[in-house]
């Protein structure tokens, strides 16, 4: 029995690669992860950067609150199974008329995990809109094989290499996944997708759940995760903390320790010891 998702949502994922949008929370409950993300904004003076946009639920209380939200994992159990780690999490935020996007890619390019039955689950903390760059997927593309990137390093690119897919792209077949605060999407981690500018006037926020069943590997370092649902019988991955306060020793060491596994994973072949700002 689906927990969540009818069963023509989950063929609807199998068949195009994703699934949008599954209401998961409130508009209010949204605006109160907003709040929190943006009351730690306004101590530091400045955006969430750098190393602390990844992997950010080893360090607050609410993002590890919404990495275990009972409703997100329903849906992402119907999908990939009851034995669920969350490898990492991404802020993918674009501020207020600003150039920053997200070229054309597949997650799968450098992220070293085998099989392929990795999800993910955006979480909206805006509503996201043409406007303010929603995110456009080309349905079906994640059943074609990898695709060759290259990586740019272009400045106003958000992924972690300004990786983009090194042939065309068919931008007619591109379905664009407007959402209001509150709706989450789901994505396959071959899906071809990107995003544009955000021309309005407030910042769109989303945050990226990565989510793997505990069998899938890790082929590039020794990686860790958390355990979110379910047990874990593989041991393919570290299991990780849970933050007992926002940013405490404990969850600062944790977060260090993870986020220096992930950056050698994913900048391998590079010269990066960082994730960008
Ligand atoms: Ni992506």
């Amino acid at each position: 029995m689906p927990k969540l998702l009818s069963s023509d949502a989950t063929a609807a994922y199998r068949r195009d690669g994703y699934y949008s949008p599954v209401r998961v929370m409130s508009a209010a409950d949204a605006q109160r992860y907003r709040a929190a993300l943006e009351a730690h904004e306004a101590k530091t003076g400045k955006p969430i950067q750098g190393n602390w946009r990844h992997k950010m639920h080893l360090l607050f209380t609410w993002a590890d609150e919404l990495v275990h939200h009972p409703k997100v994992l329903d849906a992402v159990e119907d999908c990939i199974g009851p034995d669920i780690l969350c490898w990492t999490t991404n802020f993918f935020i674009k501020e207020a008329s600003s150039p920053g996007f997200v070229s054309w890619h597949q997650d799968s390019t450098y992220w070293g995990l085998d099989p392929d039955h990795v999800i993910t689950a955006w979480v909206a903390f805006t509503e996201v809109t043409p406007e303010n760059g929603y995110m456009q997927v080309i349905p079906g593309s994640h059943l074609i094989d990898q695709l060759p990137h290259v990586d740019t390093f272009h400045k106003d690119n958000l992924l972690s290499r300004g990786q983009e897919i090194a042939v065309a792209v068919d931008k007619s077949k591109a379905v664009g996944l407007a959402m209001g605060a509150g709706e989450m999407s789901l994505h396959h981690i071959k899906l071809v997708h990107g995003s544009d500018a955000n021309r309005t006037n407030d910042r769109r926020i989303g945050m990226s759940i990565r989510y793997i069943p505990t069998y899938v590997r890790q082929t590039k370092v020794r990686d860790s995760a958390t355990l979110v649902r379910g047990t874990d019988t593989y041991g393919h991955f570290d299991l990780e903390p849970r933050p007992k306060a926002d940013l405490d020793e404990a969850a600062l060491a944790a977060h260090a320790d993870a986020i220096g596994r992930q950056v050698k994973a994913l900048y391998q072949g590079t010269d990066k010891a960082a994730f960008r700002a």
